[in-house]
């Protein structure tokens, strides 16, 4: 589906008024997930005295209560209860060979035998697998790892003022790059500001500058704005599908168009690959627009989910800032991080990398993704809802109530957006309960393993979601 159906699909959704699944069958839902699971409800109602909310996890699904998982391998996962579920959040999509995937899992154990998790010491898996990625991601000359996506993208801004001596930061509302205090700001919702934590100091977020998504114009005439102050940009930061993993796709010519602003303004480009890095392709999104950024950053598959699941690399001038350049008159960008680029995590990138050629697992995955999201378009049309479904390879998204196309600057769509928001996680509840996990219920990924077959029982899933959507 391209942009301009998107766009058009999406207004058509935010149009019309929407009803939420009645709370008699969402009360039927819940009982039959309390039925089903057992064992977990005890887990639950436990962890929640230890723990907020009960789980530590956004995305996991907490109506009626969050399921405890004890087993994971390909596409499915068991609960302590043993129902099984496809799983197509795939660990926030970390996961793109599937769960335990045993080749990698092998290679992992061979060296935990030699090894601690953390040698805190130089390792041969670092060359190994910073070659790996050079190999395929031309933009990265150098490269250094991090604890997560939210620290490579703390590290990527740091490096980038460093740089340039400049202060700003130019991002997309909407967009995530992590939950630092500087980029929790505008996430999820454009234009949310910082609606969504409470704790944050104005200061850290000062120099934080977040556009309308899309918006050239308004990058153009930030650019020009800022760069006349003393403050300046250092970098753009860009979700290179579009903020929420392309929920809220960029334009064609998008990527190529910032790039083209960022030398015009001697301003760097950070794309953030902590979801597209090694899912679109093993080049990255990157490969696919054929721009090249100054720096990038990735997370999840870069490890498959191993922990310490972040690094930044990029251009050597800049990235080499991080150890004190003398050349740059000795300016140096601190960054820490104990369990950073350990054996284990530093040998999976280099295996999860090896066996993602060896299996072609990104096209198998997009492919599986392809038929789904056929699948899912067939059944909106023969039910005659309004809802759509795209993918960018593996990564779906699926249209329902459409809560991050709301614009929020009008106050009186808020509490609606709001209204959405429950509305699509009831879709989550509703597809959970028939043994089918997504992300939010409105997005997933599939992995090497997701099979038409499984595809058709999310449809069968789906099928019963829309017996209770009232039209
Ligand atoms: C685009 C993007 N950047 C950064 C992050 C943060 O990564 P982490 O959860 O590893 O901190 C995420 C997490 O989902 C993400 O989607």
């Amino acid at each position: 589906m391209d942009y301009e159906e998107i766009q058009n699909r999406l207004k058509e959704i935010i149009k019309m008024t929407p009803k939420a699944i009645p709370d008699s069958e969402m009360a039927k839902i819940h009982k039959k997930i309390e039925n089903n699971c057992p064992k977990s409800k005890p887990f639950f109602d436990e962890m929640i005295k230890c723990m907020p909310g009960g789980t530590q996890h956004q995305m996991v699904i907490k109506q009626p209560f969050a399921v405890t998982m004890k087993k994971s391998l390909g596409a499915r996962m068991w609960d302590v209860d043993d129902n099984e579920y496809i799983d197509y959040l795939m660990s926030a999509g970390a996961c793109i060979l599937g769960h335990c995937y045993p080749p990698l899992k092998e290679e992992i154990i061979k060296i935990y035998h030699d090894q601690d998790p953390n040698l805190y010491w130089n390792s041969e898996w670092e060359i190994k697998a910073i070659k790996e990625i050079k190999k395929h991601v031309p933009s990265i000359e150098r490269l250094q790892y991090f604890q997560s996506g939210t620290e490579a993208d703390m590290a990527a801004i740091r490096i980038a003022r460093v740089f340039t001596g400049k202060d700003k930061i130019i991002k997309f509302g909407g967009a995530y790059h992590g939950w630092s205090d500087q980029l929790t700001y505008d996430i999820h919702i454009p234009f949310s500001g910082n609606m969504e934590s409470d704790g944050i100091p104005r200061g850290c977020y000062k120099d934080t500058v977040s556009l309308p998504p899309s918006d050239l114009k308004a990058l153009e005439d930030n650019l020009k704005k800022w760069s006349e102050k003393r403050s300046g940009v250092a970098a753009v930061i860009v979700e290179p599908l579009g903020p929420e993993s392309g929920a809220i796709p960029n334009p064609p010519g998008f990527n190529e168009a910032i790039r083209e602003l960022c030398d015009e303004f001697g301003v760097l480009l950070i794309f953030d690959e902590v979801v597209t890095g090694f899912r679109l392709d093993l080049g990255g999104a990157q490969k696919v627009f054929g721009v090249k950024p100054d720096l990038t950053v990735f997370g999840k598959i870069l490890t498959h989910g191993f922990p310490s699941a972040g690094a930044v690399g990029g251009r050597e001038d800049i990235i080499n800032l991080i150890t004190g350049d003398v050349e740059a008159g000795g300016k140096h960008a601190f960054v820490g991080g104990t369990i950073r680029g350990n054996p284990l995590s530093v040998a999976s990138t280099y295996w999860t990398i090896k066996l993602i050629e060896r299996t072609n697992a990104i096209n198998k995955a997009a492919k599986a993704t392809d038929n789904l999201v056929k699948k899912l378009n067939d059944l909106f049309e023969r039910d005659d809802r309004p809802y759509f479904a795209h993918n960018h390879k593996s990564i779906l998204h699926f249209e329902t109530y459409s809560p991050l196309s709301m614009d929020i600057r009008m106050p009186e769509n808020i509490e609606k957006a709001v209204f959405r928001k429950k509305c699509v996680d009831e879709i989550a509840v509703v597809l959970l309960s028939q043994g089918i996990i997504t992300k939010y219920g409105n997005r997933g990924f599939c992995c090497l393993s997701h099979s038409t077959e499984d595809n058709d029982k999310f449809i069968k899933a789906f099928e019963n979601v829309l017996k209770i959507i009232p039209k």
